[in-house]
């Protein structure tokens, strides 16, 4: 086994001087109070063995992230999710409304916002108590539950949200939307305003690496044939449209959030989480990036 927390030293080293030309995302304003000088690392190996560096215990807005999670659970409780959002590279920034047309309503994958957004559709539908699962299901999986959201976001975002409503109102015109614009919203914003750590993001994360079960309680939360197909979902649309860059340059499936989070998983091996809140022009951390394709380049290991 590598030696994961030497490389972590180097790679902290190596980026303290990392100049990042990104920006703090303006159109959710909470985020803007974050300190652009965070940095935070931290691996899980499935062996259980986990390494950490910099502000890996400070919770931040998963944002996007949590997408993944939204994913995870429409695999298990909902119904008809894949003739409901296709599973292709969408090529546009995560919020574009541009395909939807053309497409009859039916979102290129999960992962952009309108994907999402049919997610969030879904389990409104199947769950009694959708914040309430959701969360649970989180605390769950990452065996913690001191996890939270963040009502200052969820309330920026909310008075903020003009194109996510836009997206709503455009799939509901279409048919692909069953409850109520405002229902949805208000699950979607909710989801993304949770705050989670590097290391609990990583911990959360292993049920991918480790063919959907959980480590402490060995429980199989997600069926195998949906951890291939939520991994292979992260590797082509994880990042919008630097899916193709981060695939490149990392080489592994991932997923981004404008919280300036990164989570990527190394099936077998581990799940790692970086945080840096400066994000490049497709809304991506910066110095997240690099520090990803740093780790795959010292120790060999990518998918590829
Ligand atoms: O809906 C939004 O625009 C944000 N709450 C989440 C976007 C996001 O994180 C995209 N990720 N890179």
């Amino acid at each position: 086994m590598h030696d994961y927390q030497a490389i972590l030293n180097i790679i902290e080293k190596e980026l303290k001087n990392f100049e990042s030309e990104g920006k703090v995302p303006d159109y959710i304003p909470e985020l803007k109070n974050v300190s652009p000088d965070k940095f935070g690392m931290n691996i899980h190996g499935i062996s259980g063995k986990h390494f950490s560096i910099g502000d890996s215990h400070e919770p931040f807005s998963i944002q996007s992230i949590s997408k993944v999670f939204t994913l995870a659970m429409a695999t298990i409780y909902g119904k008809k999710v894949w003739e409901r959002v296709d599973v292709e590279p969408s090529g546009s920034p995560f919020n574009s409304l541009m395909q939807l047309d053309a497409e009859d309503g039916i979102p290129r994958n999960p992962f952009i916002n309108a994907g999402a957004l049919v997610v969030a559709d879904i389990l409104i539908t199947h769950l009694r108590n959708p914040k309430k699962e959701l969360l649970e299901f989180v605390r769950r999986i990452t065996n913690d539950n001191r996890i939270d959201f963040d009502e200052n976001v969820l309330e920026s975002e909310k008075n903020h949200g003009y194109r996510n409503a836009a997206l709503v109102n455009y799939m509901k015109s279409l048919g692909n939307i069953n409850n109520s614009v405002e229902e949805i919203l208000d699950f979607y914003f909710y989801q993304c305003s949770i705050r989670m750590s590097c290391e609990q993001l990583s911990r959360a994360f292993i049920i991918f690496a480790n063919q959907g079960q959980i480590i402490e309680t060995g429980e199989q939360i997600l069926e195998r044939i949906n951890v291939k197909r939520i991994n292979a979902i992260m590797q082509t649309c994880g990042f919008y449209d630097e899916a193709g860059e981060f695939s490149f340059r990392v080489g592994l499936p991932g997923k981004s959030g404008v919280g300036g989070g990164i989570v990527a998983v190394h099936p077998k091996e581990y799940a790692v989480a970086v945080w840096s809140p400066l994000l490049n022009a497709n809304g991506n951390s910066a110095k997240g990036m690099r520090a990803l394709e740093e780790l795959t380049t010292f120790t060999g290991l990518s998918i590829f």
